[in-house]
C-alpha cells in the first residue's frame, strides 16, 4: 500500500502518456496521492483534463507561472513528494536529465529536488540502443535514478524489441520497492542464476544451456515486492535484472564463494544450473590435438551450492528453495533431491530435449514442499517468477 504517500508524476511526451491515466489509477487504489506535472509534448498525447480529472489535483504545466511561484515555488513543488516519477521517459527528458539541463518546468523540478527519482523509458527501439541513450541511462544510474523497464514488445510505431514502457502495475511494484512498502520491503535474498563454465584449458569450458532467463525474472519479481536482492549469476546471455546487487562469477567454485560472502539473507532461490564436475586439473596451455590419440579427462566433484547453505546451522536463511531440472521421473527425482539436500522447497522442471525449459520463455513447474506437490500450469517464465515471490512473501511473513 502507499497510504501517505504523494507522487509527483512527470509525464513526457510519448505515445505510452496514455498509460499513465491507468498508473494515476492504480496509484490512487492503493491510496498515494499524485502530483502531476505535464510537459508541453505530453499534452500532445494525453490532456491536461484527463490528467486531472484521474489525479484529483491541477496539473502543473508551466515554469512561469507567477501566481504558483508566490504560492508555492517549483523548489517546494519538487520536494514535497517521496518520490519524482517520470513516466514515459521519453529520449530527449533522459538525455535534459542526464545533462543537467533545466529549460522547463519538469526538468527545473528534477533539477531542483532532493527526493529520490525513478523513471521509466519509452521510445523507438533504435532510439533506446543509441549509444547516447545507453550513456544517458548509464549517467541517470551513477546519478542514483532508479530505472522500471523499457518492456521487450512490439511498438506503436510498428517495430520490435526494448523501448516498450514498462506496464502501470510493473511501475507501481518498482514505485513500492522504491518507497519500501511491498510485502519483502527489509528483507535480504540471494537469488543464483545462468550456467557455470568449469575451464578444460585456457581455451575451452564445459557448459549447460541455462540462459539465466528463469532466475533473472525471480529477481525481478523479488525486487517488485520490495526485496534486497544479491543476484548471484554465471555467464548467462540475458542482461541481469535492473535494482540488484549483481555477482558476476564463473565456476561453481566461485558461486558457493559469491553466496557465501553475501549471508546472512532472510530466503536464498538456487534457480542456476551449476555444473556438477569440474575438470581435475585444468591444462596451463591449449591442449593440442596429437594423431591418433584422444583426451582423457578427469573429473572432480563440485561443491553442492544448495546443500552447503540449506545444510548450515547457524546462519541459515529462514527459506531455501532449490530448483531440479530432470529429463524424466521429473516430481519423484525432485522429492527426492530435496531429502537429500535439505532444502525447504524444490521447483521441479523437465530440461528434457524438445520441452524449451533452456533458454525459453515459459515453464511447467511443480513446487515441492514439505506439504506435498503442487503442479502449475505452463506459464510465462515471468508469471512463474511472480507467483513463486508472491509465496516466498507469504512464508517469511509479509
Ligand atoms: O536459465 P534458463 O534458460 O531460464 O533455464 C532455467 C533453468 C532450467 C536453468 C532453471 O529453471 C533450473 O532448473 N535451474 C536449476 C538447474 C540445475 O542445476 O538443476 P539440478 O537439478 O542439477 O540441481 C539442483 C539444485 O542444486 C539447483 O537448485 C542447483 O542450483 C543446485 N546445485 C546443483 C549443483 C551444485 N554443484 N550446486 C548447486 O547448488
Amino acid at each position: 500500500m502507499l497510504t501517505g504517500k504523494r507522487i509527483l508524476l512527470i509525464i513526457g511526451g510519448g505515445i505510452a502518456a496514455y498509460k499513465c491515466l491507468d498508473l494515476i489509477r492504480r496509484l490512487r487504489e492503493r491510496g498515494a496521492a499524485v502530483t502531476p506535472v505535464m510537459t508541453r509534448a505530453a499534452e500532445e498525447f494525453v490532456t491536461p483534463l484527463s490528467v486531472s480529472a484521474l489525479a484529483g489535483e491541477e496539473v502543473h504545466r508551466d515554469l512561469f507561472d507567477l501566481t504558483k511561484e508566490a504560492e508555492m515555488g517549483h523548489i517546494q513543488l519538487s520536494r514535497v513528494a517521496d518520490l519524482l516519477v517520470v513516466a514515459p521517459c521519453t529520449a530527449d527528458l533522459m538525455g535534459k536529465m542526464a545533462g543537467g539541463l533545466a529549460g522547463d518546468l519538469a526538468t527545473t523540478l528534477l533539477m531542483a529536488t532532493d527526493t529520490p527519482v525513478l523513471c521509466a523509458p519509452a521510445m523507438n527501439v533504435r532510439m533506446w540502443q543509441h549509444p547516447a541513450t545507453q550513456r544517458n541511462l548509464a549517467q541517470l544510474q551513477a546519478d542514483g535514478v532508479a530505472v522500471v523497464g523499457p518492456n521487450d514488445g512490439d511498438m506503436a510505431c510498428g517495430e520490435f524489441g526494448p523501448g516498450r514502457m514498462a506496464e502501470p502495475l510493473e511501475i507501481v511494484a518498482a514505485i513500492e520497492a522504491r518507497l519500501g512498502a511491498g510485502p519483502l520491503a527489509g528483507k535480504r535474498i540471494i537469488v543464483t542464476s545462468g550456467p557455470t563454465q568449469e575451464p578444460i584449458d585456457p581455451v575451452r569450458y564445459i557448459s549447460n544451456h541455462s540462459s539465466g532467463t528463469q532466475g533473472t525474472a525471480i529477481a525481478t519479481a523479488l525486487v517488485a515486492l520490495g526485496a534486497e536482492v544479491v543476484f548471484v549469476t554465471g555467464p548467462a546471455s540475458v542482461p541481469p535484472p535492473q535494482g540488484v546487487q549483481v555477482v558476476r562469477i564463473t565456476t561453481a567454485q566461485d558461486m558457493l564463494e559469491a553466496v557465501q560472502a553475501a549471508l546472512p539473507a532472510d530466503a536464498a532461490i538456487f534457480a542456476a544450473a551449476v555444473a556438477d564436475w569440474r575438470v581435475a586439473q585444468v591444462a596451463e596451455s591449449k591442449m593440442k590435438k596429437t594423431r591418433g590419440a584422444l583426451p582423457t579427462l578427469e573429473f572432480a566433484e563440485n561443491p553442492d551450492i544448495l546443500a552447503t547453505v540449506a545444510q548450515m546451522g547457524d546462519g541459515r536463511p529462514g527459506l531455501v528453495v532449490g530448483f531440479a531440472a530432470e529429463t524424466d521421473e521429473v516430481v519423484a527425482n525432485a522429492q527426492a533431491k530435496r531429502a537429500r539436500k535439505g532444502c525447504d522447497w524444490i521447483v521441479a522442471n523437465d530440461v528434457a530435449t524438445g520441452t524449451g525449459t533452456f533458454g525459453g520463455a515459459d515453464n511447467t513447474v511443480h513446487i515441492v514442499t514439505g506439504d506435498g506437490v503442487e503442479d502449475w500450469p505452463r506459464m510465462a517464465k515471468a508469471q512463474v517468477a511472480e507467483r513463486l515471490a508472491q509465496r516466498v512473501a507469504e512464508a517469511l511473513g509479509g
